[in-house]
């Protein structure tokens, strides 16, 4: 039971300066699943990815992939068994091109994982593969930039790209759509639907109208506990999900 799951998270608690954040959060998802999660701000929603990458370690509580509890790994190890993100606060290389970033996000991967040993003259190697997906996300045309030159919607898509081109089985996107114009919106949530089931995707995001389409599943969150937590449309219909968002 446990194997066949993508990612498992179990009583996860973390609580800062005394403060609890995340509360006793349990999630289960499936491989390919899309699973949403939502809460008002300060809910605990990037706190518990932080705890699943590891850039964050609980107080206590399992996170478990495909299998394997991970929860004292590294995030290297993490991003090896499988796992990446982006960040809901852009964080690319601004003086370097596209294509270097995107490449950066293969290199780290790789040399941790077999090619330590490797010099870099496969440099060629990695960017004709982050140059795949650059177009992918359809930004090759702006490959050679540096990602100071581009728009706020560009980057974010080079984020997912860094995100891709890593092969994830499993997806933390937080908040990918944040900012972002109507025609942006569209083409990166288009985008998100093309992600194939190999990967199962895991997103935090505000607006509703555009996540609630891409979402199979769903997890509310509020102040640091699961309130609701389901199918799409059970969630949505559930008296606690109006509660949390209109009030009693
Ligand atoms: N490193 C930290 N140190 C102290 N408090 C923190 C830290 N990180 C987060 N918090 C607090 O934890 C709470 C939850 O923050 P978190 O960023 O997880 O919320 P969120 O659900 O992602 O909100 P938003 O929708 O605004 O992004 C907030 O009150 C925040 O101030
Ligand atoms: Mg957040």
């Amino acid at each position: 039971m446990t194997a066949s799951l993508a990612l498992e998270i179990r009583n996860l608690n973390k609580a800062f300066g005394g403060l609890p954040v995340t509360q006793d959060v349990s999630m289960s998802i499936r491989p390919g699943e899309r699973h949403l999660i939502i809460g008002p701000n300060g809910a605990g929603k990037t706190t518990l990815f932080n705890q699943v990458t590891g850039d964050l370690k609980p107080n206590s509580g399992q996170i478990k992939l495909f299998g394997t509890d991970v929860t004292r790994f590294a995030p290297h190890r993490r991003a090896h068994a499988g796992l990446s993100r982006t960040y809901q606060i852009i964080t690319l290389f601004a003086h370097d091109t596209l294509e270097h970033n995107v490449s950066l996000a293969l290199l780290g991967l790789r040399r941790t994982r077999w090619q330590m040993w490797r010099p870099l003259s496969r440099y060629d190697e990695l960017a004709a593969e982050a140059r795949r997906t650059l177009d992918r996300v359809g930004l090759l045309h702006l490959a050679n930039h540096p990602v100071s030159d581009i728009a706020y919607g560009e980057k974010r898509r080079v984020e997912l790209a860094m995100a891709l081109v890593q092969q994830p089985k499993v997806l933390l996107l937080d908040e990918p759509l944040a900012g972002l114009s109507n025609t942006e919106r569209s083409t990166v949530k288009a985008l998100i639907a093309s992600i194939p089931r190999e990967t199962a995707v895991v997103m935090i995001e505000h607006d509703m109208d555009t996540a609630l389409d891409l979402a199979e599943t769903v997890t509310l969150l509020n102040y640091g506990r699961v309130i609701v937590d389901g199918p799409r449309d059970a969630v949505i219909a559930d008296e606690r999900t109006r509660e949390v968002y209109l009030g009693p």
